[in-house]
């Protein structure tokens, strides 16, 4: 794996005090809690801490890396189109900058690294190892430095205000606490900073006869707020849009965390 360009300050995803590096772990000195560094990538989630929806999405996620980025491929090729096409379709949104520091939850394989800009610095974390093993892979085959981390989206290992872009694509109803994802991403986003959610629209229609095979299947989905997405969304977000994609199949919002905001005002409401 290349060298990353930024390496955001480490907290322990869990009281968020700063963490130290001894050999091969990260050691957070207010507890004596340990996360290990597993072949460059830190692991903030060891396999027996997970539960529900995030311990059985990990192990599908695991299963399925191999295949998860021929699949998108594949699959827009069979709609006539092509994977940089789709891809760019929303993350042109994000309006990257040159020296931005990007920052991705469940960044999968990494595929969406290939289509952004080379002049900003990027991480990426994900709950599965097998996606990551993948993305390491991709990264080092496309000569792209990013930092890789495993963890829970509900529980970010970053310091506060660390990141220009955040940016969800694909997965967020299957997280056991998808406001809690939100608020982390708000958290670690810097003052003023862009952030994008992308996700399946489960309310479409036309989505059965559109769906990729490797994306997890309807009804094996954990919440029923993509309905109504931006509602995850927590008070004082500023220039919030919605936008549907590819005939309402996707979602795709972008907004604002605000120059100015409390950390009540981030905490998920339930
Ligand atoms: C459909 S893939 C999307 C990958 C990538 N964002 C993309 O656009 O290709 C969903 C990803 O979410 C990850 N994931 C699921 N639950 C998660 C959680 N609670 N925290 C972090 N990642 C999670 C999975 O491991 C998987 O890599």
């Amino acid at each position: 794996m290349l060298e990353p360009a930024y390496n955001p300050v480490l907290v322990d995803p869990f009281d968020h005090h700063p963490l130290e590096l001894g050999k091969g772990f990260w050691f957070n000195p207010g507890n004596g809690e340990r996360y290990f560094v597993n072949n460059g990538i830190p692991v903030f989630l060891p396999e027996h801490q997970m539960s529900g929806n995030n311990l059985k999405y990990s192990r599908f996620y695991d299963r399925i890396s191999r295949f998860y980025r021929i699949s998108s491929v594949v699959y827009s090729r069979m709609k006539g189109s092509s994977d940089r096409a789709i891809k760019t379709k929303y993350l042109d949104l994000l309006g990257i900058k040159p020296n931005d520091n990007v920052l991705e939850v469940a960044v999968g394989s990494a595929d969406n690294f290939l289509y952004l800009p080379d002049t900003a610095t990027y991480s990426g974390l994900d709950i599965s190892y097998g996606m990551l093993t993948m993305a390491r892979r991709h990264l080092k085959k496309w000569k792209i430095p990013a930092g890789l981390y495993q963890g829970e989206a509900e529980h970010l290992p970053f310091k506060s205000e660390s990141f220009d872009v955040v940016f969800h694509v694909g997965g967020i109803s299957l997280f056991n606490d998808s406001r809690k994802a939100i608020a982390e991403m708000i958290r670690v986003a810097k003052p003023g900073a862009r952030l994008m959610i992308v996700d399946d629209n489960e309310a479409s229609p036309g989505k059965s006869g559109h769906k990729n095979p490797f994306s997890p299947l309807p009804g094996l989905t954990g919440t029923s707020e993509n309905d109504s997405p931006v509602k995850m969304l927590p008070s004082g977000m500023q220039n919030i849009e919605v936008r549907r994609l590819f005939d309402d199949m996707l979602y795709c919002i972008t907004f604002q965390k605000p120059e100015k905001i409390s950390v009540l005002e981030i905490s998920p409401t339930s």
